[in-house]
C-alpha cells in the first residue's frame, strides 16, 4: 500500500499543514479567554514553560513515530512494537479522540462562520452593547443556526480531506495559512494604534502574581496539548507523510513557535480592543463572540475589521479540522484498505451525526438539560459539582482526559518502550541538533509523566 499513501510536496508544505493543525480555535478563541480568566502575565509565562518542556518534546515524539513508521497512529504503534502488543490501542484512542473533538469543534467553527456572515451583513451596526451581547445567547440557543453551519463546515472539511494530502490538505494549508497570517497582521497593526494597547501589553506580559491559582497552572498545561494538536496522533499522521530524512527538530520547533506566536498575537489584538472599549477581559467562552462585535462597532474601521476577524477564526478552525478528520480517515485507509473517498465520507459523515447533539445543546431540552442531568452523577465522582450538556461534556472529556492520556502514552511509549538504538537513530536522522537527544529523552521520561499526572489529579479534584 505504501505507494498509494500520500507524501507532502515539500518541507514548507508540511510545516504549513502542521502549523495549520496546531493553530486553531485553541489559539484565537480559547487562549485569550483563559488568559483573561487567569489574570494575564504569570499564566502566560507558565503556559510558555509548558509548551517548551512538555509540548515540544511530545511534538517531536509524535512526528518521529509517524515518520519512522510511515503509518497513521494505530499502524505506527503496531509497527514499532511487538506483534499483538496492546500499544496499538493507544493509536485507537487517538482515532476515537478525533471523532469526539471534531464533532464539537465544528460547532464552534460554525459560530465563527455565522459571525462572519452577521458582521458582513451589518447586523451589529447601530445596536447597543447589551443587544450585541444578547445575539450570542440567541445563536447558542438556536438549533437551526448551529445545525446548519455545522453541516456546512463539515462539508468543507470533508471535501478538502477527500482531495488527499498534496491536492487537499497541503494545497489548502498553503492558501489559508498565509491568509491567516496576513489578516492577523492587519488586525495587530490596528490594535497597536488603539489606546488600550499599552494596558494590554502590560496585562499579557507583566506577571501579576496574585491572580494565578493552582487550577490555572494545570489549565495552562492541559491547553498546551490542545493547542499543539498533541495526544491523539494528528502529528503522528502528518509525520507519516514526511520523508525519513526530514529534520524533526527544526520542523517541531518552527510549528511550536508559530503556534505560540499566533496565540500571543491573538491576545495582543483582542485585549487592546477590549480595554479600549472598557470591557471585561474575564468574560469566559463568549469573549470573542461578544467583545469583538461590541468593541468594533464603536471604533473607526470596525465594520471592516469584524468580518476579517471572524474570517480569521474560520480559516484557523478549518485547517485544524482537516487534521482531525485525516486522523480518522487515515485509519480506515491504512488499516482497512478503504479508498480515501470512502474512508473520508464514512468517518466525516459519522462525525457530522455525532456533532448534531452538540449543535443542539443550547436549544434542545434533551441534549441540554437532559444530558446535564444524566452526566451529573458521573461528574460528581470526578469532583465537579454539576452536570454538563452534550457539547460541554465532549469538550471536557477530550481536553481533560483523552488528550492528556494519549500524550502520556505517546511519551511513555517513545521513552520506555522503543529500544535505545532505534530511538536514537530515528531521532537523529536528518537533523543537525542530535546533541539535544538526551535532554529530549529526559523530558519524555520524567518531566512529561509527572506533569500530566498532575493534570489528572487536578481533573478529579485532588489538587
Ligand atoms: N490545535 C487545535 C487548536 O488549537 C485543536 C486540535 C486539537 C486539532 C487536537 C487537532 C488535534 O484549535
Amino acid at each position: 500500500m505504501a505507494e498509494s499513501r500520500g507524501q507532502w510536496g515539500s518541507r514548507l508544505g508540511f510545516i504549513l499543514a502542521a502549523a495549520g493543525s496546531a493553530i486553531g480555535l485553541g489559539n484565537i478563541w480559547k487562549f485569550p479567554y483563559i488568559t483573561g480568566e487567569n489574570g494575564g502575565g504569570l499564566f502566560v509565562l507558565i503556559y510558555l514553560v509548558c509548551i517548551a518542556l512538555v509540548g515540544l518534546p511530545i511534538m517531536m515524539a509524535e512526528i518521529m513515530i509517524g515518520r519512522a513508521a510511515q503509518k497513521s497512529p494505530v499502524g505506527a504503534f503496531r509497527a514499532l512494537s511487538r506483534p499483538g502488543s496492546p500499544w496499538a490501542l493507544a493509536g485507537g484512542l487517538g482515532v476515537v479522540t478525533a471523532f469526539v473533538i471534531l464533532s464539537y469543534y465544528s460547532v464552534v467553527a460554525g459560530w465563527a462562520m455565522h459571525y462572519t456572515w452577521l458582521s458582513l451583513t451589518d447586523t451589529f451596526a447601530g445596536r447597543t452593547p447589551d443587544e450585541i451581547g444578547a445575539i450570542f445567547g440567541a445563536v447558542y440557543g438556536s438549533e437551526e443556526i448551529n445545525a446548519l453551519w455545522h453541516l456546512i463546515f463539515m462539508g468543507a472539511t470533508i471535501s478538502i480531506v477527500i482531495a488527499g494530502i498534496r491536492g487537499g490538505i497541503e494545497l489548502w494549508s498553503r492558501i489559508l495559512m498565509p491568509a491567516l497570517f496576513l489578516i492577523l497582521l492587519i488586525l495587530f497593526v490596528y490594535a497597536m494604534q488603539s489606546e488600550g494597547f499599552g494596558q494590554a501589553v502590560e496585562f499579557v506580559f507583566a506577571p501579576h502574581a496574585g491572580d494565578l491559582t493552582a487550577a490555572g497552572v494545570l489549565e495552562a498545561l492541559g491547553h498546551s496539548f490542545f493547542t499543539l494538536s498533541l495526544g491523539m496522533g494528528a502529528m503522528i499522521t502528518y509525520g507519516s507523510y514526511l520523508q525519513r530524512d526530514e529534520d524533526l527538530v527544526t520542523t517541531s520547533v518552527t510549528v511550536s513557535v508559530l503556534d505560540t506566536a499566533v496565540a500571543l498575537l491573538a491576545c495582543l489584538v483582542l485585549f487592546p480592543i477590549i480595554f479600549s472599549a472598557d470591557l471585561e477581559p474575564a468574560a469566559g467562552p463568549g469573549l470573542v463572540f461578544r467583545s469583538i462585535p461590541i468593541a468594533l462597532s464603536q471604533m473607526p474601521g470596525g465594520m471592516v475589521l469584524a468580518p476579517l476577524f471572524f474570517l480569521l477564526l474560520t480559516f484557523a478552525a478549518l485547517t485544524s479540522a482537516i487534521s482531525l478528520l485525516e486522523v480518522a480517515a487515515s485509519y480506515f485507509i491504512d488499516e482497512r484498505g478503504w479508498s480515501r473517498t470512502k474512508a473520508t465520507l464514512a468517518t466525516g459523515g459519522l462525525i457530522t451525526l455525532l456533532g448534531l447533539p452538540s449543535a443542539m445543546s443550547g436549544g434542545s431540552r434533551m441534549f441540554g438539560q437532559g444530558v446535564t442531568d444524566l452526566t451529573a452523577p458521573l461528574l460528581k465522582l470526578l469532583g465537579r459539582d454539576a452536570g454538563m450538556n452534550w457539547f460541554d461534556f465532549f469538550d471536557y472529556l477530550a481536553s481533560n482526559w483523552m488528550l492528556p492520556i494519549g500524550g502520556m502514552l505517546i511519551a511513555l511509549f517513545v521513552a520506555w518502550r522503543v529500544g535505545d538504538a532505534a530511538r536514537e537513530q530515528a531521532f537523529t536522522a536528518g537533523t543537525r541538533f542530535g546533541r539535544i537527544y538526551w535532554t529530549w529523552v529526559f523530558l519524555l521520561r520524567f518531566i512529561v509523566p509527572v506533569g500530566v499526572f498532575a493534570v489528572f489529579l487536578h481533573a478529579i479534584g485532588v489538587i
